[in-house]
């Protein structure tokens, strides 16, 4: 299966995100019907609730894009794990880079939110990658286990059987950019994340995503790279058509 995680940010206001899902639902169904092809929409936390009305009847899911690190109590503002597993969000991205820059996400809340959402049984995409000037400085290995390490530890202490998790590597300075980096770049972190996991996380199922500038020129290319589970698409989730030629490939 292959996973096509559609991020649309804050693009989209409540009114747009409903007509976008309404507008499109043939569309969207049309492709997630392909063979081994899931479809997942990740909106705004005021649009999940509708947009999971939108696809009850269908295997397409709906995620959202943060939650608290808490369980529940006196956190203002926040929206926790469980509401979102009660509205029917399957999914939930955790330590987005955006997250992590403009909300100052440590390494240490992100790993907190994963077991939140684990707990409740909703499938964590976590993200990870390095900024511009630590790639430049040839830094991403020690950067993906500084993100990395506390999610593990968290994950041993709760003793699950075979939770799953998504691992989304987003070089942020391929997000937005239309930069990639080259097949054999993702490859290689992919490797170092395989072998990271296996040491430090066995019994945890792994899927792989890549994100940051998948539009359908470089979709093509950067789909065959190995052990790839799927996408992360932030810009061009936000145009239908360009959306379903990713898929389509
Ligand atoms: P992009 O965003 O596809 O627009 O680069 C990806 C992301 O931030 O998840």
């Amino acid at each position: 299966m292959f996973l096509y995680v559609a991020n649309w940010k804050m693009n989209f206001p409540f009114n747009k995100a409903v007509h976008f899902g309404k507008y499109n639902y043939d569309g969207f169904l049309r492709i997630h019907n392909l063979p081994q092809k899931k479809i997942i929409l990740c909106t705004e936390f005021t649009q999940l609730k509708s947009l999971c009305d939108i696809f009850e009847k269908t295997y397409i899911d709906i995620g959202a894009q943060d939650c608290s690190s808490f369980t529940s109590g006196s956190y203002t503002g926040q929206v926790s794990a469980e509401s979102l597993q009660n509205i029917g969000c399957n999914y939930c991205i955790v330590g987005h880079s955006e997250k992590r820059e403009y909300d100052c996400e440590t390494n240490e809340e992100v790993a907190l939110k994963v077991a939140r959402v684990l707990e409740v049984e909703i499938t964590p995409i976590l993200c990870v990658g390095e900024k511009k000037e630590q790639h430049a400085a040839a830094k991403v290995q020690d950067v993906l286990k500084e993100q990395l390490e506390p999610v593990f530890k968290i994950i041993k202490e709760m003793e699950m059987i075979r939770p799953r998790i998504c691992i989304a590597y987003e070089p942020v300075w391929s997000i937005g950019t239309g930069v990639v980096p080259p097949k054999e770049y993702i490859e290689a972190v992919f490797k170092f994340i395989i072998d990271l996991c296996k040491k430090n996380a066995p019994n945890v199922e792994i899927l792989l995503l890549y994100g940051g500038s998948i539009d359908e020129s470089t979709a093509a290319f950067i789909k065959s790279v190995r052990h790839l589970n799927g996408f992360l698409i932030g810009g061009a989730s936000l145009d239908f058509q360009k959306f379903e030629k990713i898929v389509k490939l």
